[in-house]
């Protein structure tokens, strides 16, 4: 199993992986915004994009989207072929395609939305928090992808404010500064034990002197 960064050379998979995103949706009874072999093709292209094969069998996929002039990306279109499930794959893949995204975009927030407690489940391990929609981009054309969800009537009614996807977030500016904080708490703690040996250095020296 190799999973490499998307080409051209990849462009015969684009009908499969839309076949395989479609018929997921349906079993799984849940909305999906439905994507086209072009518009796939479109994010093979454009090296936005990850591909596992098993030699040259189609196993997974997922793309990057950039949204209000790069503040946002999204990781998108996920989807393990289900010859491929259980084994850790959709794991594999989602980590490529938050690194290439780290590396293209490092200053953009990442996002996703989801009703599946697996995404749930990775973008939590990644760092991502739940936010409600209001923290997510407000780039009309990245909404516009919801129109082929079944859900769509539920968005609109609430006024673009929620639907059954959740909201998820990575904030790299957040993660600066929880790290800083880590670090802190880090040099708090290295300094209080520094302080104890010190004491009882100096505190057995006292005594024996
Ligand atoms: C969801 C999907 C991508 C998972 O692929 P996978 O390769 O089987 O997932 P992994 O083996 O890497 O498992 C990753 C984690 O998700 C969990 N998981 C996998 N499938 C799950 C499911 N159906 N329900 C709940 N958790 C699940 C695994 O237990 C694992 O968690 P762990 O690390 O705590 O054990 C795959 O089932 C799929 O393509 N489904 C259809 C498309 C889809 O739902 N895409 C997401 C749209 S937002």
């Amino acid at each position: 199993m190799k999973i490499v960064i998307a080409n051209e050379s990849h462009f015969k998979y684009a009908e499969v992986i839309c076949d395989t995103i479609a018929e997921s949706a349906r079993v799984r009874g849940t909305g999906i915004a439905k994507r086209t072999p072009e518009y796939v093709q479109k994010r093979l292209q454009n090296g936005n994009a990850v591909i596992a094969l098993d030699g040259d069998k189609f196993a997974g996929f997922c793309y990057i989207e950039v949204w209000g002039h790069e503040k946002f990306v999204a990781n998108s279109g996920l989807i393990v072929h289900p010859d491929y499930r259980n084994q850790g794959l959709a794991k594999m893949i989602k980590k490529e395609i938050f690194e290439l995204s780290r590396k293209k975009f490092p200053n953009a927030k990442i996002f996703g939305i989801t009703t599946g407690l697996a995404v749930m489940k990775m973008n939590y391990e990644l760092g991502y928090k739940p936010v409600t929609f209001s923290e997510l981009t407000n780039d009309p054309e990245f909404w516009k992808g919801c129109q082929t969800c079944k859900n769509f009537d539920i968005l609109t009614r609430t006024e673009q404010k929620m639907c059954l996807c959740t909201g998820m977030l990575y904030d790299p500016s957040l993660k600066e500064k929880e790290k800083e904080k880590e670090k802190e708490k880090v040099n708090s703690k290295a300094f209080t034990r520094l302080k104890s040996i010190k004491e009882s250095l100096f505190l057995k020296k006292k005594t024996t002197s």
